[in-house]
């Protein structure tokens, strides 16, 4: 039995990683280490209690300590590191948690893995580090990072910790940058669920600025798919962009959603803008097409119907989080653009 850890897997994309794991890799047991924050979920779990190839050990990152005590407990061989904060407009509102668990999270992590002798480490990245494009070009993995928020600042700094642990002391990371996921279980302060969740409530969608900000969409399962190419194909030292080939301004994508929940466009809301907000990602995802044997396969319009039906299936669930602490992150972010005169309605 071969052990791996994943971080992160209370969350979005890793708690789908989780399950596709399980079922892809029959001869892996997964040791799933989660500090779980506001973001994580052990309810998404609950049915794998008991699994005899899924363990749940809560840490925290950023305690070297409790990371040393999970290695300690499980002979781990394969590492997939997927938790960090990955809120934007969090990061903005407060930067310095940022840094305590991305970059010195990321570091605990290397150290104790690279002292336990770790065989391969997947470090899970972001198209954010590259910083913004104009109208034309793409990301590719060597265009140089510029990051322009406090979120892809520490993601950019934890990917530098990664390239530092394979070039001195030849670490087994590769690394890899994929662009905006979506899918069931992606919790509803990113555009996406956001978006759905305040329009079955029949709540005023808030688009920041002129909603012209172009993001590339990808499923969560085809970004699973890339993660475990990279993770047993990848090459030490070398970086993996994925991306969906689905470019579309922000505004195309919520009137999208507001087409197939049958609601109208005056629910729409133009707020001010996200300070510093990067126009424009586009990645450039060919090498991992011909080095990983990857490419994306889930058609947008299809996905995101899924998606819609997946949140109005799981209305309970954004309910609970709506109701409880998140509330008052939502006013915080939005009290002032949505109350009258807070933004600018057009
Ligand atoms: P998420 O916020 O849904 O989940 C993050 C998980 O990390 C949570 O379960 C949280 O409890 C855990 N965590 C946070 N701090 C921790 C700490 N100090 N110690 C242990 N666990 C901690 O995030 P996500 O959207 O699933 O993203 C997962 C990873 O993928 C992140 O590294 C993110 O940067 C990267 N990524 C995300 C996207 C996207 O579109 N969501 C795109 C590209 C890359
Ligand atoms: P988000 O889901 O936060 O992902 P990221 O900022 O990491 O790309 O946002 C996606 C896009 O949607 C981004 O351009 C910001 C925009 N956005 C809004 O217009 N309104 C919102 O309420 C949110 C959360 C995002």
């Amino acid at each position: 039995m071969t052990h791996v850890l994943i971080t992160g897997g209370a969350g979005f994309i890793g708690a789908n990683l989780v399950r596709r794991l399980l079922s892809a890799r029959p001869d892996w047991k997964l040791v799933n280490l989660d500090l779980l924050t506001y973001a994580g979920d052990l309810s998404w779990l609950a049915d794998l209690e008991g699994h005899p190839r899924h363990v749940f050990e809560r840490a925290d990152l950023a305690e070297r300590a409790q990371v040393d005590a999970v290695f300690e407990r499980h002979p781990i061989e394969l590492v997939a590191h997927l938790a960090a904060e990955s809120h934007v407009d969090r990061s903005i509102l407060e930067p310095a948690i940022f840094v305590r668990s991305n970059v010195l999270g990321t570091q605990n992590l290397l150290d104790v893995a690279r002292a336990r002798k770790v065989r391969r480490f997947l470090h899970v990245s972001t198209d954010e580090v590259y910083g913004t494009l104009g109208a034309t070009g793409k990301f590719s993995e060597s265009t140089p990072l510029a990051p322009n928020s406090p979120y892809s600042a520490s993601k950019a700094a934890s990917d530098l910790l990664v390239r530092a642990a394979f070039h001195t002391f030849g670490f087994p990371a590769v690394t890899s940058r994929c662009s905006n996921n979506y899918g069931p279980r992606q919790f509803p302060e990113k555009l996406i669920p956001l978006m759905i969740a305040n329009a079955l409530a029949d709540q005023p969608l808030p688009v920041y600025g002129d909603g012209q900000q172009v993001r590339d969409w990808i499923h969560v399962d085809d970004h699973c798919d890339g993660l475990l190419a990279a993770l047993e194909r990848g090459r030490p030292g070398e970086v993996y962009n994925f991306g969906g080939e689905c470019e579309l301004p922000n505004l195309t994508v919520v009137r999208t959603l507001l087409r197939i929940l049958g609601k109208d466009e005056r629910l729409i809301r133009y707020v001010a803008d996200r300070p510093g907000h990067d126009r424009r990602y586009a990645i450039d995802c060919e090498k991992a097409k011909a080095e990983l044997g990857w490419r994306p396969q889930r058609r947008f319009d299809e996905g995101l119907a899924a998606t819609v039906d997946w949140y109005r299936a799981h209305q309970e669930w954004v309910a609970r989080i709506r109701s409880g602490a998140y509330r008052d992150y939502y006013d915080r972010q939005y009290g002032g653009r949505l109350s009258p005169g807070g933004g600018a309605p057009r």
